[in-house]
């Protein structure tokens, strides 16, 4: 398999397409030991050695990052008029990475986005529960029924009840008043969140998916994203059940 080497180096996470050409300018790359001058050099990535500043990279098949995803933009690979969670991404991945599950475009928070198919099905299938908790801002109170009712097994109009989910009401604050909660569920229905609020009386002002299969947001900025390390992959391979089928 041959392929660029821009092209490889921005798979790697070294940076954007034009970041990578920039850093093959100043020398910063060598291939098995002689430094690059072309960024459309084909290179073969299970033999070649490649080093970026020394370090040498190591070509995985699969990679998975862990996004900050801002209210504004939509949950999809690509869109006609909307700004898309991939535009936050280099171009090489636009093609390749999709996000797993989706959060609505008014919705902040944490969202993966991978090129390993089989382990984005198993995220996102129903079948395959991982917990994921919401902080919510709410028009008003949240009544106490509510913690034992979601516990329960909530009805929001599908053909089966919601899962049992953990609600936790905030105090409230006094000035501006905020009626806020946080909610733990383990399925992916459409609106889920929004539609359990609005069976107990409340309409969602704010929603931010605080952590996803125990993953948090902490270190990142709102648009921005990082690798996950092979021992959170490793994670969630078995929270997947992937990890014995794969060698
Ligand atoms: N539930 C919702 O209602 N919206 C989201 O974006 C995610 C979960």
């Amino acid at each position: 398999m041959q392929i660029r080497l821009d092209k490889f180096l921005a798979e790697c996470g070294c940076g954007t397409r034009s970041e990578v050409k920039s850093t093959i300018r100043k020398k910063q790359v060598t291939i098995n030991g002689t430094t690059a001058v072309k960024p459309e050099q084909k290179i073969n990535p299970e033999t070649d050695s490649i080093c970026c500043n020394g370090k040498k990279l190591v070509y995985e098949q699969f990679s998975t990052f862990l996004f900050y995803k801002p209210a504004g933009c939509v949950t999809a690979r690509t869109d006609k008029t909307e700004k898309t969670v991939m535009d936050y991404f280099p171009d090489s991945m636009k093609k390749s990475h999709s996000p797993v599950g989706r959060l609505d475009k008014d919705t902040e928070g944490i969202l993966l986005i991978t090129n390993d198919g089989a382990l984005n099905h198993r995220l996102s299938s129903p079948s395959y529960h991982v917990n994921k908790t919401y902080y919510a801002v709410l028009d008003s109170p949240v009544p106490e029924e509510a913690a034992g009712c979601f516990l329960k097994g909530v009805d929001i109009g599908d053909e089966k009840p919601c899962l049992p989910a953990k609600l936790v009401i905030l105090p409230e604050r006094t000035e501006n008043t905020v009626y806020a909660a946080e909610l733990t569920v383990c399925e992916g229905r459409f609106h889920q969140v929004k539609r359990m609020f609005a069976a107990v009386g409340c309409k969602v002002l704010y929603l931010k998916r605080l952590t996803f299969a125990g993953l948090s947001l902490k270190g990142l900025e709102k648009g921005s994203y990082r690798r996950l390390t092979e021992e959170e992959i490793s994670d969630l391979m078995q929270m997947a059940s992937l990890k014995n089928e794969r060698v």
